[in-house]
């Protein structure tokens, strides 16, 4: 069973969702979040972390992971969750994340604009385990999505998503299948 943090309008979620993966709940930090929506419209149980509530980051992380644990989450799945994960949430469970460059490649959280900004001639998708760092942490999948002339960052994320949309789905359901087990 899949726990998804959220902190976004979703379209990763929604992705998850309709390639029956077993989700377990939704969390996110952001009250309101259009993902929220999305998991409450599929029956997915849902709640809110947000930071303000807690003492710490630690704090925050360790009662979400208790709340996802509950629900039977066994892999957390970062679909478009904007805040970094404590080791103490890190060491309770293993967890993927999808990011809209090829990685190391623009980190962070314009990378679209970054790479419009660079003028490279590619972009792209990783798909990849989270650790303590920024967009870091071993790679599952990347694929290019070319950058075309006249490229602005709603054509370029519009692509960009499409990819994301495949292979996220693809490495949670790989995970579970054992075939990313160590
Ligand atoms: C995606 O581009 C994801 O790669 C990034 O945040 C965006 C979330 O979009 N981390 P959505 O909320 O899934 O639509």
């Amino acid at each position: 069973m899949i726990g998804v943090l959220v902190s976004g309008r979703g379209s990763n979620l929604q992705a998850l969702i309709d390639k029956g993966l077993p989700l377990a709940a939704v969390a996110s930090n952001v009250a309101g979040a259009g993902a929220l929506a999305r998991a409450e419209t599929a029956g997915v149980p849902t709640a809110v972390f947000p930071l303000e509530d807690f003492e710490s980051r630690e704090t925050r992380d360790l009662a979400m992971a208790a709340w996802l644990e509950e629900h039977g989450a066994e892999l957390v799945v970062c679909a478009g969750y904007m805040h970094l994960l404590t080791p103490a949430f890190l060491e309770r469970f293993p967890a993927i994340n999808v990011h809209p460059s090829l990685l190391p490649a623009f980190p962070g959280t314009t990378p679209i604009e970054d790479a419009l900004a660079a003028g490279v001639a590619e972009t792209g998708v990783t798909v990849h385990f989270v650790d303590e760092g920024v967009d870091s942490g071993p790679v599952i999948f990347q694929e290019v999505v070319p950058i075309r002339p006249g490229d602005t960052p709603e054509s370029l994320r519009k692509r960009v998503h499409e990819v994301e949309h495949r292979l996220l789905p693809e490495a949670a359901r790989l995970y579970l299948s054992g075939a990313l087990r160590s």
